[in-house]
């Protein structure tokens, strides 16, 4: 599809996977918001995209998304810049288990994975009703496992013990999608889900040792020596969420997941699970009140 005239905003995208989605929509003509952390990688990622994709509407902003406060000033400065949204991709993430809480009380990998995604796209809402706007959710890890609504802060894992923190906040990312997706049905507004697929991203590079479960810890220096050569192409796992984001086939798409290898693929049961999925979201509600301030 033509993306000439339409903006979109994709969230960790001034490195990693969220940085070749970005390519890829601003190559099909997207004016584009970028986001990451710091005021000069993110100008240095939105010049060098400007320039690779031929288009020199690629913007730079700057946020910490584990902090509610610097997402609710991101929906902010982003309402400023633009009366409409054609697609938000929610692909910031935190994989780490090792993180401390967030400076605002929160569990770091819920906050990242689920909480930023739900309050960002609600602020964004009325942009993205007015573009007829396509959100889309990358998950990771192993999503699919049960949601345990006693546990979604992690409060029965112990720090840097396994990746299962992860793998249940992206499933619970998945629940609240789906169920986003049913509360915004028939406004316009398309929310799906993607499994990327890996890469060797700043995020993987960074892992400390301690945060692999023990018995993977063997094998991490040979997978950190293979990683750039197998996993250097980042285009590809950003494949299916340009598409989502832009593929005239998903016009009209919603409650879809495109697992990996980029197929459509069934939400897992416990995504289906009704009580799991109002736990989420009531969570998210929470949380998001709590710290709007
Ligand atoms: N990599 C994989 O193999 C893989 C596999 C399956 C799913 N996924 C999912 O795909 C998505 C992208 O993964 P990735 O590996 O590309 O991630 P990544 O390497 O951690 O992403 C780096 C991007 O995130 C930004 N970022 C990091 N912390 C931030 C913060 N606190 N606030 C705002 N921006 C921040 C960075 O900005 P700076 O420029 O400021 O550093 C950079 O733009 C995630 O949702 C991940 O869970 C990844």
């Amino acid at each position: 599809m033509d993306l000439r005239g339409r903006t979109v905003l994709v969230t960790g995208s001034t490195g990693g996977i969220g940085k070749e989605t970005a390519r890829g929509l601003a190559g099909l003509g997207a004016r584009v918001l970028l986001v990451g952390r710091d005021a000069g990688r993110a100008a240095a990622a939105a010049a060098e995209i400007a320039r690779s994709a031929g288009n020199a509407e690629v913007e730079a902003l700057t946020a910490d998304l584990l902090l509610q406060r610097d997402v609710r000033d991101l929906a902010r400065r982003v309402r400023e810049r633009t009366d409409r949204l054609h697609a938000l991709v929610n692909n910031f993430g935190v994989l780490d288990p090792c993180l401390p809480p967030t400076e605002e009380g929160l569990e770091a990998t819920f906050a990242a994975n689920v909480l930023t995604p739900f309050t960002l796209t609600n602020l964004l809402l009325p942009l993205l009703r007015e573009g007829r706007g396509r959100v889309v959710n990358v998950t990771g890890g192993i999503p699919g496992g049960a949601i345990d609504p006693d546990n979604l802060q992690g409060e029965k894992i112990r720090v840097g013990w396994t990746f299962s923190q992860y793998n249940h906040a992206k499933t619970a990312l998945m629940a609240m999608s789906h169920e986003m997706a049913g509360r915004l049905a028939g406004t316009g507004v398309t929310v799906n889900v993607v499994y990327p697929g890996h890469g060797n991203t700043p995020g993987n590079q960074g892992l400390p040792m301690s945060s692999f479960p023990r018995a993977y810890r063997p094998v991490v220096p040979l997978l950190r020596v293979l990683g750039p050569f197998v996993l250097s192409d980042l285009a590809k796992p950003a494949r299916a969420a340009v598409r989502l984001a832009s593929d005239a086939g998903f016009e009209g798409v919603t409650d879809v997941y495109i697992g990996p290898g980029g197929r459509r693929t069934p939400w897992p049961e416990s995504v289906r699970d009704p009580r799991a999925r109002a736990a989420v979201w009531s969570l998210c509600e929470r949380l998001g009140d709590h710290t709007a301030g």
